[in-house]
């Protein structure tokens, strides 16, 4: 088990998060095993093999591994939106049985979650209804969470006025506005180019500064695991397991400057030689898709 004491750091160089000693974790992961489908029958799969991890409060931690190995699936589980075959998740020292934690946990997915037949800031007035924010509070919050990502001009116009970058902006927009502690955010990214990509990942870095939220993140971009992270979990081809973790080690918020570091480029060339077998693995297994 990948126990942790770790300190992120601050721009100002002081520790982040200490995490350790009596604290406990944001977030455990203990020897999570995820088999679907029937043991024994052509559909089984076993999607991931005994993961454990501990999160530290208020840090990020990205997951990276080929496709189908697992990492939504570990997301999901986190998240509480099932519970795993073997194993358990505990979330500020408790257990997460295989429900959702709307005032613990938030999620922002791949595709904008916004309901088309409301405008923006009315969405968000829904998400911060279900988490039992008082009714005084759902427009300032909206409106600083909306300004953060450059969209407070558009409060009032509806999803389908919007294009599928400035959606996505929103959709991570309501994510920061709720009151949780912690934000699973599954490839949130994957549909925008690469500068509106760029833009948002340095707000999160900025949000993450300010607001200390715990942030898992689901990537497949070596780039942007390396500005974003803390750590950086690299995964096996499925089965997934935890291959290795790469520290990161840099504050936040981060600049663009820091891509420009020779450290940069060597974490992103590290990652890429962790990864590539296991992608080559994952393709062949794709042609035998038990892997059980
Ligand atoms: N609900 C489900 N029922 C059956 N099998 C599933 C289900 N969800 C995921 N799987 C299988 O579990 C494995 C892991 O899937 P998962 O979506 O977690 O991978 P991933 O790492 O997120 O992949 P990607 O990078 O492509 O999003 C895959 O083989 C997938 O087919
Ligand atoms: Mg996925």
């Amino acid at each position: 088990m990948q126990t942790m004491t770790h300190a992120a750091l601050t721009s100002d160089g002081s520790a982040r998060i200490v995490q350790g000693g009596d604290a406990a974790p944001a977030i455990s992961i203990r020897n999570v095993t995820q088999r679907y489908g029937e043991q024994g029958s052509a559909n089984a799969v076993l999607a991931l093999d005994n993961v454990s991890l501990d999160i530290g409060r208020g840090e990020f931690v990205c997951l990276l591994g080929p496709s189908g190995c697992g990492k939504s699936t570990l997301l999901n589980v986190v998240g509480g939106l099932f519970r795993p075959t073997e194993g358990e998740v505990l979330v500020g020292g408790k257990r997460v049985d295989g429900a959702p934690h709307p005032d613990e946990i938030a999620f922002v997915f791949q595709e904008s979650t916004l309901f088309p037949w409301y405008t923006v800031i009315e969405n968000f007035r829904i998400a911060l209804k279900f988490q039992n924010v008082p009714k005084s509070e759902w427009d300032d919050r909206s409106m600083a969470a909306l300004k953060a990502v450059g969209m407070a001009s558009f409060a009032n116009h509806y999803p389908n006025q919007l294009s599928v970058g400035m959606r996505q902006r929103v959709n991570m927009a309501r994510g920061i506005c709720v009151k949780t502690n912690i934000l699973l955010m599954d490839e949130p990214f994957a549909a925008l180019d690469e500068q509106t990509r760029m833009v948002l990942g340095e707000d999160l870095s900025i949000l993450l500064a300010e607001t200390g939220k715990t942030i898992v993140f689901v990537t497949h971009s070596l780039a942007e695991a390396v500005f974003l992270s803390d750590r950086i979990v690299v995964m096996t081809a499925r089965p997934g397991r935890i291959k290795t973790i790469v520290n990161v080690g840099e504050a936040h918020p981060r600049s663009p400057d820091f891509m420009l570091e020779p450290r940069f480029s060597e974490l992103r060339n590290d990652l890429y030689a962790l990864l590539r077998d296991e992608i080559r693995q994952a393709m062949a297994s794709q042609r035998d898709p038990a892997g059980a």
